[in-house]
C-alpha cells in the first residue's frame, strides 16, 4: 500500500526494483522530478523563473552602450523606466547618462529637475554644433546618475532639422564627446516616430520597446519593429532591439495574461523575464522627483527595475 502527502513521501510496501534502486529520501527520482516541477517558479511571462547573476564591479567606465527607451504609443512606461532603469545600473556600480528627447521634459521633472527656465537643453546640443555637451549635463540626486535635460523648446527642433545635411546624427554628434564616460546612455523617446526618435535609434546600440499587455499595443509593435528595421537598413548597422518590456502588467485581467501569451509567442526571448506590475508607487515617485530605487527601495517596483538592470547588463554584454 502507497501512503503518502506532499512533503512527507514515505512508502510502505513494495515500490519494485527499479523504484528501489533510484530510491533516495523515500522519493524515486521519477517523483522528485515531478514535485521539482510542482515547485518550479513560474514567472509573469509564463517562463520559468531564471537566476540573474549579480553584476561584477567595474574597474574603469565607458564606452558607452546605448539604448533609446522607444515606443510611439503614450503613457506606457518610457519616462518611468528610463528614470528607474537609469538609477538601477548606478545602484550596480554603472556610469548612466539620461537623455531627455522629449520636448514635455517628463524625465526631467521625474528627476526634480526645474526645466522650464533652463538655457542649456539638448535642444542646443542638437541645433548648435558649438555647444558642448559637457555644459549641458546635471548630475542627479542619485549618485552616478547624470541627465541632459530638455524642455518645450525642443518642440521647434524637428522642424529646424529638416533641411540640415545629416539631421539623422545630429544628437550622435553631439554625445559623441561623452561616449566614454559613460557605461549607459539611455535616451528617453516622446511618443512619436518622428526625427527626434529617428536620431535616437541611429545613435543607438540596442532599443528597448516599453509596452502595456492590450491588444492594440501589439499592432503598434509591427510599426515600431518595422521603423526599427528601416534604420537599420539605412543608418545604423548595429541596431538591435535589446528587448521588449511588459510594464502596467495586471496579471489579475484575463486580457493581460492573454495579451502576454501572444506577446512571447511571436516574440519569444525579446521579452524581457522582468515584468513591471501596476502599483501607485510609480505615480508617487514622479510627484517626488526621484527614482523608486531611493524613494521606496524595498518595494515589489524598485526590486524590479534591479532585476531589469541585471538582464540589461546580461544582454549588453552579449
Ligand atoms: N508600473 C506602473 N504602475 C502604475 N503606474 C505607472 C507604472 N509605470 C508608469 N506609470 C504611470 O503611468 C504614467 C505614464 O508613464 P510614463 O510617463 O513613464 O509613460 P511614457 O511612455 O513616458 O509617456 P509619454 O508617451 O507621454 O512620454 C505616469 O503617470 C506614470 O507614473
Ligand atoms: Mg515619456
Amino acid at each position: 500500500m502507497l501512503t503518502r502527502g506532499r512533503g512527507d513521501c514515505r512508502y510502505s510496501g513494495n515500490i519494485g526494483a527499479e523504484g528501489a534502486q533510484v530510491k533516495e529520501e523515500g522519493l524515486t527520482v521519477a517523483e522528485k522530478g515531478l514535485f521539482d516541477a510542482e515547485t518550479a517558479e513560474v514567472g509573469l511571462t509564463g517562463r520559468p523563473v531564471r537566476e540573474l547573476p549579480e553584476p561584477a564591479p567595474l574597474q574603469s567606465h565607458g564606452p558607452a552602450t546605448i539604448l533609446a527607451m522607444c515606443n510611439q504609443k503614450g503613457g506606457v512606461g518610457k519616462t518611468t523606466s528610463t528614470i528607474n532603469l537609469g538609477a538601477a545600473l548606478a545602484e550596480f556600480g554603472r556610469k548612466v547618462l539620461l537623455v531627455d528627447l522629449d520636448p514635455q521634459g517628463a524625465l526631467s521633472a521625474g528627476l526634480g529637475i526645474p526645466h522650464e527656465e533652463l538655457d542649456l537643453t539638448v535642444y542646443n546640443l542638437i541645433i548648435d554644433d558649438t555647444t558642448d555637451v559637457r555644459d549641458a549635463i546635471l548630475n542627479t540626486s542619485t549618485p552616478g546618475l547624470d541627465l541632459v535635460p530638455a524642455n518645450i523648446d525642443l518642440s521647434a527642433a524637428e522642424i529646424q532639422l529638416v533641411n540640415e545635411v545629416g539631421r539623422e546624427q545630429a544628437l550622435g554628434r553631439a554625445l559623441r564627446p561623452v561616449m566614454r564616460d559613460y557605461d549607459f546612455i539611455i535616451l528617453d523617446c516622446q511618443p512619436s516616430l518622428g526625427l527626434l526618435t529617428v536620431n535616437a535609434l541611429t545613435v543607438a546600440q540596442g532599443v528597448i520597446i516599453p509596452m502595456e499587455c492590450e491588444y492594440f499595443s501589439l499592432r503598434g509593435l509591427a510599426l515600431l519593429t518595422d521603423t526599427v528595421h528601416k534604420v537599420r537598413d539605412r543608418l545604423n548597422f548595429n541596431l538591435e532591439v535589446m528587448g521588449i518590456l511588459v510594464t502596467m502588467f495586471d496579471r489579475r485581467t484575463l486580457h493581460a495574461r492573454e495579451v502576454m501569451e501572444r506577446l512571447i509567442e511571436v516574440f519569444g526571448d525579446t521579452v524581457f523575464d522582468t515584468v513591471i506590475t501596476r502599483t501607485v508607487r510609480f505615480p508617487e515617485t514622479s510627484v517626488a522627483g526621484e527614482p523608486i530605487t531611493s524613494w521606496a527601495p524595498s518595494s515589489q517596483g524598485a526590486e524590479q527595475y534591479r532585476n531589469l538592470a541585471r538582464e540589461v547588463i546580461e544582454r549588453s554584454q552579449r
